[in-house]
C-alpha cells in the first residue's frame, strides 16, 4: 500500500528518496513519483509501473534540490496513471499520501467552485488545492493553512506537504495511518515506516494519531490533534538499514518459504525454553487464563492463522473463542463481555480494519493482547500485551513464514493457557512442547518435496478452477491455500469444510478441477477420507496431501498425492501450509505472474 517518505536535508534529496521508497516497495504498489524543490520551485517526476521507470525518467531528467517528498502510489480512487502518481501539486504547495480522504468529493465541489481545476481522478488532490486556498485566498502561512486543512478531512490519512520558496518546512499529519519523524545530523526525515529511513537515521519518533508535525533542517515542533505542542519520545529504532537480499533464490517469497525451518525454530526458542522444555511466555497484565471470552481479530492470512487458533484454544484450552475478519468485525457492534480478552494477530501491525477492531475492544473494555511480528509498529504499541513472531523481515506480499510462525506462538499460547486453566495435564503439555520442537526437522523434510509440487503445479497451472477441502484445524489450511493460489497465480481457487461439499461445491466436481485435500492422521481421518471418495466417485481428480496412514489407504483412488510426515495432530497445520505454499508459488511462477509484487495487491493494507 502506498508509501511516503520526505526529505529536509542539505545533500541531494532525489537520489535518497527513490531509495527510500525502494525500501517501500514490498508495501505494494503501481506507480511512484517524487517532487523536490528546485530554486524554490516545485518540480515533479511521475511514473507509472515500477521503481525502474521513474528512475529512468529521473536519469534523463534529474531533479535536483535537498528538500523533498516521495511516493508509491496503490491506487484507490483513479487508476493507475501517470496522471494519478503523487506528488500531486499546486505551484504553492505539494503533497504524498497514504490513505484516503472521505470527504474529497465534497471538498473538490467547494474548490472547484472557488475556481480551481483538478488535473487528476484522486481524492488526495483536494488536499494541495484546500491548503492553496487558504494560502491565497485567506492570507495563511503554510502552518495556518496546513493546520486548517487537516480539520477539514475525514477518513484516515498520513501525508507529508512540502511548499514553493520555503526550504526550512516539510508538515507531515497522522490521521490513522502511520507515519515516522527521523532525526539525522543536520537533516530531518518524515516516512510511513522506520524501515524506509534506516539507511539515513535510527532515531525515531512515531506520531501519534492526529499529530501533526512542522519539521525544519534542524529541528521538528509536533502538534496534537487540538494543535497543542506535544512531545513526543524519540527512540532509537533496531530496524536494520541493510536491504534484505534473495540470497540467491528466484523470489523473495520461495526464499521465505525456505527460512520457515529456522524462522520457527527462531520463535519456538523465543517461547519454549530449550533445555527443560517448558514454555516461557512473558506474564501478562491480565489474567489469560481467566479470561471469560478470546475474541481473535485479523485480516488475510493472519486471520487464518487466527482460525486455526480457534481449534487449539478450544480443544486445549476449553475457552470460548470467536473469530472475525477486522473488516466486518470492526463495524457490527460485538457485544464483548467483562474480563474479555481480544487477541489481534498481524505481520505488519499496521493494518487499518485489524488497528480499528483494537481500538473498538480497548473502548469495550477488553484486554489486547497482539500477535505481531513488526516490533516497532502501531499494533504493538497500542497493545497491553504483545508476543512478537520472530519471521524476520517478510517482503514477498503473499504471507508464508509469518504465517507459520503466527501459528507457533499461537500454539504455545494456546498449551499455555490451557495448562494454566487445567484442561490438559502435563503429560500433554509436554507431548506438544516436544512435537512443536520437532517441526523445524519436519519443515524441513516437506520443504524436501519441493521437485514433486513443482511437477504438480504443471497440472494445477492448466486448471480454471481449484478446490482446496480440510476439517477441524485444516478447514483454515485449506482456506489459506485456496487464497495463496489465487492472490499469486490469479486461478480461481475455493476453501472448503470437506464436510460441507456435498452441500454446493460437490456439483462444481468434475476432471477440470483439481481438488486438493489436506488430511493429516487427525479425529477427523475417516471423516475426511469418506469426503475424498465422494469427490473420487464423481471423477474428480483428488491431490492428497497425507501421511502414510492417508496414502496407504487412498492411494488407489486419487490423481495425485504428496506422503507428508506423521505428526501431533496438533502441529500439522503447520506442516500442511508449507506444500500449499510452494504449489501456489510454482503454479505462479509457470504462469509467469509478478511472484512477490502480484497485481492490485499490497502487503501493508493501511486503508480500509
Ligand atoms: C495483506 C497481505 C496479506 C496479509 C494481510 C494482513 O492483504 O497481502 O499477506 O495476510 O494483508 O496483513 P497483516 O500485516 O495484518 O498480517
Amino acid at each position: 500500500m502506498c508509501g511516503i517518505i520526505g526529505i529536509n536535508g542539505i545533500h541531494d534529496a532525489s537520489p535518497r528518496l527513490v531509495e527510500g521508497l525502494r525500501r517501500l516497495e514490498y508495501r505494494g504498489y503501481d506507480s511512484a513519483g517524487v517532487a523536490t524543490l528546485v530554486n524554490g520551485h516545485i518540480e515533479r517526476r511521475r511514473a507509472e509501473g515500477k521503481l525502474s521507470n521513474l528512475d529512468m525518467k529521473l536519469r534523463d531528467q534529474p531533479l535536483s534540490g535537498t528538500v523533498g517528498i516521495g511516493h508509491t502510489r496503490w491506487a484507490t480512487h483513479g487508476g493507475p496513471t501517470e496522471n494519478n502518481a503523487h506528488p500531486h501539486a499546486t505551484k504553492r504547495v505539494a503533497v504524498v499520501h497514504n490513505g484516503i480522504i472521505e470527504n474529497y468529493q465534497e471538498l473538490k465541489d467547494e474548490l472547484t467552485g472557488h475556481g480551481y481545476v483538478f488535473e487528476s481522478a484522486t481524492d488526495t488532490e483536494v488536499i494541495v488545492h484546500l491548503v492553496t486556498y487558504y494560502l491565497d485566498q485567506q492570507g495563511m502561512t503554510p502552518v495556518q493553512a496546513s493546520a486548517a486543512a487537516f480539520k477539514r478531512f475525514t477518513g484516515a490519512f498520513a501525508l507529508v506537504l512540502i511548499f514553493a520558496g520555503e526550504h526550512e518546512l516539510m508538515i507531515g499529519a497522522r490521521h490513522g495511518t502511520p507515519l515516522a519523524v527521523g532525526y539525522g545530523d543536520g537533516e530531518m526525515y518524515l516516512a510511513s515506516d522506520a524501515f524506509a529511513l534506516a539507511p539515513l537515521t535510527n532515531r525515531i519518533c512515531y506520531l501519534e494519531d492526529g499529530d501533526w508535525v512542522e519539521v525544519s533542517r534542524a529541528a521538528t515542533i509536533v502538534h496534537d490533534a487540538s494543535d497543542a505542542v506535544v512531545d513526543r519520545p524519540v527512540k532509537t529504532t533496531a530496524v536494520s538499514g541493510a536491504l534484505i537480499g534473495k540470497d540467491g533464490y528466484r523470489h523473495y517469497m520461495l526464499k521465505e518459504i525456505y527460512e520457515q525451518p529456522q524462522v520457527i525454530g527462531d520463535t519456538l526458542n523465543a517461547y519454549i525454553n530449550p533445555e527443560t522444555g517448558t514454555f516461557t511466555l512473558p506474564d501478562f497484565p491480565f489474567d489469560l487464563a481467566g479470561a471469560s471470552k478470546l475474541t481473535i481479530v485479523a485480516c488475510g492470512t493472519a486471520y487464518y492463522a487466527g482460525f486455526v487458533a480457534k481449534y487449539w484454544f478450544e480443544t486445549l484450552a476449553r475457552i470460548p473463542v470467536e473469530v472475525d475478519i477486522a473488516s466486518e468485525f470492526r463495524y457490527r457492534e460485538a457485544p464483548l463481555p467483562p474480563g474479555g480478552i481480544a487477541l489481534f494477530i498481524s505481520q505488519s501491525g499496521e493494518t487499518l480494519d485489524t488497528l480499528e477492531a483494537l481500538r473498538y475492544c480497548k473502548r469495550q473494555g477488553q484486554k489486547i493482547l497482539s500477535i505481531v511480528n513488526a516490533p516497532e509498529s502501531t499494533i504493538a504499541r497500542e497493545s497491553d500485551a504483545v508476543l512478537y513472531t520472530m519471521a524476520g523481515p517478510e517482503i514477498g506480499v503473499a504471507s508464508t513464514k509469518a504465517f507459520t510462525t503466527q501459528l507457533t506462538t499461537l500454539a504455545c499460547l494456546a498449551v499455555t493457557v490451557g495448562r494454566a486453566r487445567g484442561a490438559i495435564d502435563q503429560e500433554r503439555m509436554q507431548q506438544i512442547a516436544h512435537a512443536l520442537r520437532e517441526v523445524p526437522a519436519r519443515a524441513a523434510d516437506v520443504l524436501a518435496h519441493d521437485e514433486r509440487l513443482k511437477e504438480l503445479a504443471q497440472e494445477v497451472s492448466e486448471a480454471r478452477d481449484v478446490l482446496y477441502l480440510g476439517r477441524g484445524a485444516m478447514y483454515p489450511l485449506a482456506l489459506e491455500g485456496a487464497l495463496k493460489l489465487k492472490e499469486i497465480s490469479y486461478i480461481h481457487a475455493e476453501g472448503y469444510a470437506a464436510g460441507e461439499l456435498k452441500h454446493g461445491p460437490i456439483a462444481l466436481i468434475d476432471d477440470n478441477v483439481p481438488v486438493i485435500v489436506l488430511v493429516p492422521s487427525d479425529a477427523l481421518f475417516e471423516k475426511v477420507v469418506s469426503n475424498v471418495q465422494e469427490v473420487c466417485a464423481r471423477s474428480g481428480k483428488v491431490l492428497l496431501l497425507a501421511d502414510r496412514k492417508g496414502i496407504d489407504k487412498l492411494k488407489d483412488k486419487v490423481r495425485w498425492s504428496v506422503e507428508l510426515p506423521a505428526c501431533d495432530p496438533l502441529v500439522a497445520p503447520l506442516l500442511y501450509a508449507i506444500p500449499v505454499q510452494l504449489l501456489a508459488y510454482h503454479t505462479a511462477v509457470l504462469k509467469g505472474t509478478d511472484v512477490d509484487q502480484p497485481r492490485n495487491l499490497a502487503k501493508s493494507v493501511t486503508v480500509e
